[in-house]
């Protein structure tokens, strides 16, 4: 195409004219083939070699190809770099990023565990407190809500299927039903919920001089689940009195050897004015006083006190010892109602020496 579109420009300017193969299959077109004749009319007229004209041009177009190559190429290059950075800092970003949210998660983790152990240590034990109309007494269920393990304090025949409805109810298993001391007033209801709840078992210091199937010594600790309640002695109201302190949840489990604004009489069951106020004050009223003071009975409706309160408003326990011997053996008190029936009875777990109606309620059992 190219010889054809010169040949007549070479005819009209009557020169020879030699177009190398070597480039002219790199001029291509119309339009080229005319640039070219146009240069040819112009350098023909000059009178230079046409050949000449066709080299320098072929020179010209390598040189702007290399140059588009080379700058295509270095183009490429720079690319090839930019995304490869890009890309190593996206992926240096995201592991940042995983590392960051790994360590989070770790974080709330253990910050959980931690919680869980400071919800097991700190865990509140459920204190229920059940009352008695007849006697006025009240018998507490304690329990653990991890491992569900319970102990009833001070419990009263005539309530024991209550009590065992209710362990039931609150799927718990009962460990023990203790009592703070011999009763006078009430007959324990330990021996009939042995019978209502098989496997727990009766519980009582081992100076209170009575039957049971675990005797427990001043200083010692009654279990259930992870609560504990220390056992000390407080002998006054009898011989045998103990308090159940829980030092994990600060209260006092104080039987009749200290109620709200009073304290159990002293006039039966081995009791003694004169030892009474001593034990009362080391061993109940020296706790810290915040510690809740929960009582057998109370007669008037109240349910709970503390150490500040008694140590500062109990009218008999806040006296010296001579002016307490002198109150309490001025209370005129009427003989205690049950205490025929209730001591032998209680002496025994309250299983046996039972009045009819009683003996024939645990024989149906
Ligand atoms: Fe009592």
């Amino acid at each position: 195409m190219l010889r054809g579109a010169l040949r007549p420009v070479i005819a009209q300017t009557g020169r020879h004219c030699t177009i190398s193969k070597p480039y002219s299959h790199t001029i291509k077109g119309k339009e080229q083939a005319g640039a070219i004749a146009a240069s040819l009319r112009r350098f023909s007229q000059a009178g230079g070699p046409v050949t000449m004209i066709f080299r320098q041009y072929v020179v010209v177009v390598k040189v702007v190809v290399k140059v588009v190559i080379v700058v295509i190429v270095v183009v490429e290059v720079m690319v090839v770099m930019v995304v490869e950075v890009m890309v190593v800092m996206v992926v240096e970003v995201m592991v940042e990023v995983m590392v960051v949210v790994m360590v989070v998660m770790e974080v709330v983790v253990v910050v959980m565990e931690v919680v869980v152990v400071v919800m097991e240590v700190v865990v509140v034990v459920e204190v229920v407190k059940l009352f008695d109309r007849d006697s006025c007494t009240y018998t507490y269920l304690l329990a653990d809500p991890n491992t569900k393990e319970a102990v009833l304090v001070d419990p009263v025949i005539e309530l024991a299927e209550r009590d065992a409805k209710l362990v039931k109810e609150m799927g718990l298993s009962l460990k023990y039903v203790m009592n703070t001391h011999v009763h006078a007033d009430h007959i324990t209801g330990s021996g009939l919920l042995k019978k209502l709840v098989p496997g727990c078992r009766s519980l009582i210091s081992q100076v209170s001089g009575a039957t049971a199937d675990v005797h427990v010594h001043h200083g010692e600790v009654v279990t259930f689940g992870k609560q504990q309640l220390e056992v000390r002695r407080t002998p006054g109201h009898t011989y045998g009195c103990v308090t159940y302190v829980c030092h994990n949840e600060k209260f006092a489990l104080t039987g009749d050897a200290l109620l709200i604004r009073g304290c159990g009489r002293t006039d039966f069951q081995e009791g003694s004015s004169e030892t009474c106020i001593s034990p009362v004050h080391s061993q109940i009223l020296s706790l810290p006083d915040t510690f809740a003071l929960y009582p057998a009975h109370d007669y008037v409706g109240q349910t709970v006190t503390s150490v500040a309160e008694e140590k500062t408003l109990n009218p008999r326990l806040t006296k010296s010892k001579e002016e307490f011997i002198t109150i309490m053996s001025n209370l005129g008190l009427a003989y205690p109602r049950k205490i025929d029936v209730s001591l032998p009875a209680n002496k025994v777990c309250g299983l046996y020496n039972l009045p009819e109606d009683l003996a024939a309620k645990l024989a149906d059992k």
